[in-house]
């Protein structure tokens, strides 16, 4: 809808899923669904537009992709535009908080959200992505397209709650500290994430 309002066209989206535990069946996990809704939700706006913005000259936009695989460790989301991509160089600033190719977004009215130019679509995703020990990144292949993938974690038991650190004492709390049990986690075995610390 944002993208319709903003360039009065956007590209198709076309969704597989492949159940890699119960072949056929639904895919299910447990997981906040407001925050599966933010990192989708920006992740679609970049790839449609960079779709649109890189197909000016052709009459049809090439559709969007998405993959969702289960297995007995992660659920991924791949999706995958044809909007040129970015070079290999430039992948890691776009993560970082105000980077933007858009033009500054002009808020008219409270009804209609910008398609971009807030720059913090990525950065803020990746965040949600690992607050639960998963990640998103970027593979993309300059000239042809991008693949943006969450990872979440398949099991309950596994996405437990991790805090960014903010601080030396912090990180040495978190490299040596075993976890406290979770609301989240059924036995009292306390839950060895130090091995997560040296991504934060
Ligand atoms: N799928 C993609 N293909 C090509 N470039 C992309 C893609 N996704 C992101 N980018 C580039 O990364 C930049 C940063 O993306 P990000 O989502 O963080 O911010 P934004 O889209 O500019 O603004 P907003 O915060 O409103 O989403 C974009 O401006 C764009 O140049
Ligand atoms: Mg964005």
């Amino acid at each position: 809808m944002l993208c319709d309002q903003y360039y009065l066209t956007s590209p198709e989206v076309l969704v597989n899923q492949f159940n890699g535990k119960a072949p056929r069946h639904p895919l299910q996990i447990v997981y906040v669904p407001s925050h599966l809704y933010h990192m989708l939700f920006e992740l679609f706006k970049n790839a449609m537009r960079a779709t649109v913005e890189n197909n000016k000259s052709s009459t049809t936009l090439p559709p969007i992709k998405v993959m969702v695989a289960l297995g007995n460790e992660d659920l991924t989301i791949k999706i995958s535009d044809r909007g040129s991509g970015v070079p290999l160089r430039k992948i890691d600033r776009l993560f970082s908080y105000m980077y933007s190719t858009a033009p500054k977004p002009v808020v008219q009215n409270l009804q209609t959200a910008p398609l971009a130019g807030f720059g913090y679509g990525l950065p803020i995703s990746r965040l949600y992505a690992k607050y639960f020990q998963g990640d998103l990144n970027l593979y993309s292949m300059e000239g042809h397209g991008t693949d943006a993938v969450i990872y979440l974690k398949a099991l309950s038991t596994d996405s437990v709650e991790r805090l960014p650190v903010f601080n030396k004492s912090a990180w040495k709390h978190y490299k040596s500290r075993t976890e406290a049990d979770d609301w989240c986690i059924p036995s009292s075995e306390p839950k060895n994430l130090s091995k997560f610390s040296h991504h934060i």
